[in-house]
C-alpha cells in the first residue's frame, strides 16, 4: 500500500465513522441552531389569589418565568414573562389587556402574540384554572 492509498483509506474511514453520529444522535455540533428558538417549558404551579396583586382586577405578578394577570373583567391569563427580543421581563397593561416590554417597547396581546416589535416571536401562553382562591397555571 502506498502512502497516498493509506491516507485516502483512513480519511474515508473517519468520515464514515462520524457521519452516522451526526445522523442518528442529532449532535448539536453537527447542525445549525436557530438563533431565536425558545423551548416550550412544562409549567404547573398554584397561586393563592386571596391577597396580593391577583386579588384585584388589573393586577399581575411574575412566578417561575410566567406573568399571571387578572384582567379588568376578572378572568386570568398567563404567558411567559421574558420578552422574546432580549429577555426583559414584560409588564401587564390592564387598560389594553396586553403586555409591554419596558426595554425597547415590544407589545404582546393577551395570548402572547406580537402586536409591535422589535420582538418578532410570540410568547408561550399557559392555561389557568380557578378553584376557590387557588389559581392553577399549567401548560
Ligand atoms: S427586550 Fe423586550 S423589546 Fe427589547
Amino acid at each position: 500500500m502506498t502512502r497516498k492509498e493509506f491516507i485516502s483509506q483512513v480519511g474515508t474511514g473517519a468520515a464514515i465513522l462520524l457521519l452516522p453520529a451526526c445522523l442518528t444522535t442529532g449532535l448539536s455540533s453537527c447542525k445549525k441552531k436557530k438563533k431565536d428558538a425558545i423551548e416550550p417549558r412544562s409549567i404547573d404551579f398554584t397561586l393563592d389569589i386571596s391577597s396580593g396583586p391577583l386579588a384585584t382586577n388589573g393586577g399581575a405578578l411574575v412566578n417561575d418565568g410566567v406573568i399571571v394577570a387578572r384582567t379588568m373583567d376578572g378572568s386570568f391569563i398567563a404567558i411567559a414573562s421574558a420578552c422574546t427580543h432580549q429577555g426583559t421581563t414584560i409588564n401587564y397593561v390592564s387598560s389594553t389587556n396586553s403586555f409591554l416590554c419596558p426595554n425597547h417597547g415590544a407589545r404582546y396581546d393577551a395570548n402572547g402574540n406580537v402586536l409591535q416589535g422589535p420582538a418578532t416571536k410570540g410568547l408561550e401562553d399557559y392555561k389557568t384554572s380557578l378553584n376557590g382562591n387557588s389559581l392553577r397555571v399549567f401548560s
